[in-house]
């Protein structure tokens, strides 16, 4: 019998990696244009770490085992607690706030379906030494740029706050707590009536569609502010006091992302305001978010956004240095779509068809004099012919190639 994959775990083949590392690629770029930091943590942490502040729900799926000297440790599922870890022992004394980014896998013993693994990957980032309105707003902003740029449209960003519930819990032990708030996070409404809390009251606030006044009332003022901000960059949200997040460390605001169109796994990122400093002794703010890389690529091949990258390559040869301008246009046309590079060794032009011709190039695009006259020549030398395109048809006759 072959040897299998390892349930809910899968292999990339070159056109999924792909598709990832330009959805990472994008993710990242934004990350670091917002003055974030990459760091990474190790894959596996003392299952220590994880006991007391993440709940249980996630406790339940972990993958955890002993290595050969018997240590308890644990396979990460999820990576906020690890980074506030290494933040503890090693980072305090950086200038705050810190913006840290991660992207990297992370491991759910759940049960796989579509958009649902075993092993998955986050793109997630971090700001410690805040957790102001302002902090929120930039990490809100952030992810909602992340998918402007990705082109992809089905999503509803869903702003709560689980220090209301919380407030309203106080009395409630806190592992009941806990199992109330996880039913409210998977909409199992009905099972509430089971414990002795003010349903109705619970029942209004996750259901709340009142407008400022009211809103401050419940929610303060901190969360008028974030809509605020919110409003003034374009991004639109909805206020849903059902967020309350499947792990126990959240603390204040708290949001998510979903895309309906990705069914049962719709939740492509999730976040907020969260306290992990008590772990280690110490009061530390912090807030951030953690998109899930695979379900934000399956909204993108869903909606059909993710840019061809073609494996065809081109090459541009330049007849004369005062078209120099012209040619980098036509470079960036062309590489929106295929891989081009450009003469460079200062080479006859038939000694730079030779290259070409040996290094399995497929199109032949020449700068010369009828730039002047508005055409360029496209060679295909696979075929063995060449034309000369207007310029203003140019991208579509490459894009149809
Ligand atoms: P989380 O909501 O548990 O939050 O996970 C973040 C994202 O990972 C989810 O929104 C989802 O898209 C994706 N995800 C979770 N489980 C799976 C799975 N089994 N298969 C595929 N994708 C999955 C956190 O982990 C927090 N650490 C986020 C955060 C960062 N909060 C503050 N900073």
């Amino acid at each position: 019998m072959a040897i299998s994959r390892v349930k809910g775990t899968r292999d990339f083949s070159p056109e999924d990696m792909k598709k990832r590392r330009y959805v990472e690629g994008v993710m990242r770029s934004v990350f670091e244009s917002y003055g974030y930091e990459e760091i990474l943590t190790p894959t596996f942490e003392y299952l220590e770490l994880f006991l007391k502040k993440s709940g249980e729900e996630v406790l339940k799926h972990a993958y955890i085992f002993k290595d050969k000297s018997g240590k308890d440790l644990i396979l990460r599922p999820e990576v906020t607690t690890p980074v506030i870890r290494f933040y503890v022992s090693n980072l305090r004394n950086r200038p705050h706030p810190l913006r840290l980014y991660y992207i990297t896998n992370c491991f759910r013993y759940e049960e796989p379906q579509a958009g649902r693994y075993r092993e998955f990957w986050q793109a997630g980032v971090e700001i410690i030494g805040t957790n102001s309105p302002e902090a929120m707003a930039e990490l809100i902003i952030m992810a909602d740029d992340v998918l402007k740029r990705l082109n992809i449209k089905h999503y509803e960003i869903r702003i709560g706050n689980v220090e209301v519930l919380k407030n309203l819990l106080s009395d409630v032990d806190d592992r009941i707590r806990s199992k109330i708030l996880r039913h409210i996070d998977k909409g199992e409404i009905e099972k509430l009536k089971e414990y002795d809390i003010n349903y109705e009251k619970i029942l209004s606030i996750i259901t709340f569609s009142g407008g400022r006044n009211e809103l401050e009332e419940i929610a303060g003022k901190d969360m008028l502010l974030l809509m605020d901000y919110l409003d003034d960059a374009g991004v639109r949200y909805k206020v849903d006091f059902s967020i309350v997040r499947g792990l126990d460390y959240y603390s204040g605001i708290v949001f998510e992302i979903h895309n309906n169109k990705l069914g049962a796994q719709k939740q492509i990122c999730g976040g907020g305001v969260y306290s992990l400093g008590e772990l280690f002794g110490f009061d530390i703010k912090a807030c951030g978010f953690a998109f899930g890389l695979d379900r934000v690529i399956l909204s993108a091949e869903r909606e059909n956004v993710l840019p061809e990258v073609s494996e065809r390559r081109f090459m541009l040869f330049l007849f004369d240095k005062k078209y120099y301008k012209k040619a980098l246009e036509i470079l960036r046309i062309v590489r929106k779509y295929y891989k081009c590079e450009m003469e460079i060794m200062r080479k006859k032009i038939k000694k730079s068809l030779e290259y070409a011709n040996s290094k399995g190039i497929d199109f032949f695009i020449i700068v010369g004099e009828e730039i002047e006259k508005g055409y360029i020549t496209i060679k295909d030398l696979k075929r063995n012919v060449q034309e000369e395109v207007p310029i203003e048809n140019f991208e579509e006759y490459i894009k149809n190639l």
